[in-house]
């Protein structure tokens, strides 16, 4: 039998790809200010930019678009999505919403004062932005281990317990609106969290009467891994985790571009009585009827069928062993990742492939940039770009210098996957030839996106 796992699918529908001549991607990146996020997606060849929102829809999701009911109030979609919903999730209520955010920002805006503070393992950047356009403060709470890019543990996702009660202390569950954990935990390497520890944490929340919120985007991902890696859960299916890990919280949030495998949509759920009611009133003011909350119904009903093909055990082991595969690759030609890969992407660490560059040539940006200009192929910097603070012109570096490849869903092939690391192995050949990058201009707010580079 062969190491790999080959795609559980085959092609019925074909989306082109090419790659542009060279001379034609410096033209591009220097018109995009070297900055990725400006590039035309017709310039980029493989696009590993995010996996959120850019999965493949299967044949049964495309079928089930053609039975949208796209009435404004009590449509079948929504109740379709909801027996869904209801039987991996459990929550007693839930309302559709346009993305992950749009869940993050009524439940902030229903929950929130100012001056709380939120605590997870860590929250992913958007989760963040959230809780501080309400004036509160995120608190990430994630074992430390999770910064030590070469640590190799099972759960690395997991929430220092101990360092909750304490803060929790400290901090007076009168100033704690409430408490959330990120399954994977995307901001510290897509690392899974395990069950033991959810329950933990669940466990702590509770005495304090804190409601707990899980940021559900990967709870697939998370699950499988809870199959594969935790005693006692080697019988049990992705969607009996799934359920015991949401009967662990008292809502969630989800961003469906991920685990939901759609393009679009997402959802917030909760048992609480009176806060549906009030997000019921927060939802008909920003995303639309409870019933579809910003979606078409057609989106309700890919969603209702994508949700379950999820938690595919066949899926599932493509799925992981897909990042696996690169992971191997990768160190196979000596390019340095965080440790274990994670499900939805791998990390590189630009610090250590680059370490002719030191932290204000921004090694992540000059990787990501050489990254498309050798090989067509768009990831994105998580260093200090996205995370650093610039005090007094002065840089404030993140503890991790990185370039994320993150794998969309069902539309990479291995092939794929194998260019991607010949390219990343002469990069690394050629490494020290790599110069760094000076900023020329930064927004105040969401730096990455719009910020414009010239080559030091
Ligand atoms: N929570 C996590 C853990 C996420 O990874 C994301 C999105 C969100 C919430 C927000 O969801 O985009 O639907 O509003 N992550 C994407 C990424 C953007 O590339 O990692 P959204």
């Amino acid at each position: 039998m062969p190491k790999y796992i080959p795609e559980p699918f085959r092609i019925k529908m074909v989306e082109p790809i090419r790659l542009i001549e060279k001379s034609a991607r410096l033209a591009a990146l220097q018109r995009a200010g070297y900055n990725v996020f400006g590039l035309r997606s017709d310039e980029v060849y493989i696009d590993l930019m995010t996996d959120s929102g850019t999965g493949a829809m299967s044949q049964e999701q495309w079928s089930a678009l053609m039975l949208g009911d796209e009435s404004y109030a009590g449509a079948r979609s929504f109740f379709r999505l909801k027996e869904v919903i209801d039987q991996i999730f459990g929550f007693k209520h839930f309302v559709p919403v346009h993305q992950g955010r749009a869940a993050e920002n009524i439940l902030c805006a229903v929950l929130l004062k100012p001056g709380q503070k939120v605590p997870s393992n860590m929250h992913f950047d958007t989760t963040e932005g959230n809780i501080r356009a309400r004036g509160g403060q995120p608190v990430n709470l994630v074992n430390k281990a999770a910064y030590d890019p070469q640590a190799i543990l099972d759960f690395k996702g997991d929430m220092d317990v101990e360092a909750l009660e304490k803060w929790i202390e400290e901090t007076g569950v009168e100033n704690i609106p409430f408490g959330m954990m990120t399954i994977t935990n995307n901001a510290g390497g897509g690392q899974p969290v395990s069950m033991a520890n959810i329950r933990a944490v669940s466990k702590v929340y509770r005495q304090h009467g804190i409601p707990f919120f899980i940021d559900a985007c990967r709870y697939a991902e998370n699950s499988y891994f809870i199959k594969l890696r935790e005693k006692s859960y080697e019988n049990k299916s992705p969607l009996e985790i799934a359920q015991e890990i949401f009967s662990l919280a008292d809502g969630c949030t989800m961003s469906a571009k991920k685990d939901g495998l759609v393009n679009m949509g997402g959802f917030l759920a909760m048992n609480d009585d009176d806060l549906f009611v009030r997000v019921k009133a927060e939802l008909i003011l920003r995303e639309g009827f409870p019933t579809y909350g910003g979606l078409s119904g057609r989106d309700l009903d890919a969603l209702a069928v994508g949700l379950k093909e999820a938690l595919n055990v066949e899926y599932l082991a493509y799925r992981l062993s897909q990042a696996e595969y690169l992971a191997g690759r990768l160190r196979d030609v000596g390019v340095p990742i965080i440790e274990p890969p994670g499900a939805h992407a791998i990390y590189i660490d630009a610090a250590g492939m680059l370490p002719h560059l030191n932290r204000e040539q921004l090694p992540g940006q000059a990787l990501s940039i050489a990254l498309y200009l050798e090989g067509g192929i768009r990831g994105v910097e998580l260093g200090t770009v996205a995370f650093g603070n610039q005090v007094n012109g002065h840089w404030e570096y993140p503890s991790l210098e990185l370039v994320r490849l993150a794998l969309p869903r069902r539309v990479y092939t291995q092939s794929h996957l194998d260019y991607v690391a010949e390219v990343l192995g002469e990069i690394k050949a050629q490494a020290t030839s790599i110069k760094g990058m000076r900023m020329t201009y930064a927004p105040e707010l969401l730096r990455h996106f719009t910020a414009q580079f010239e080559i030091a």
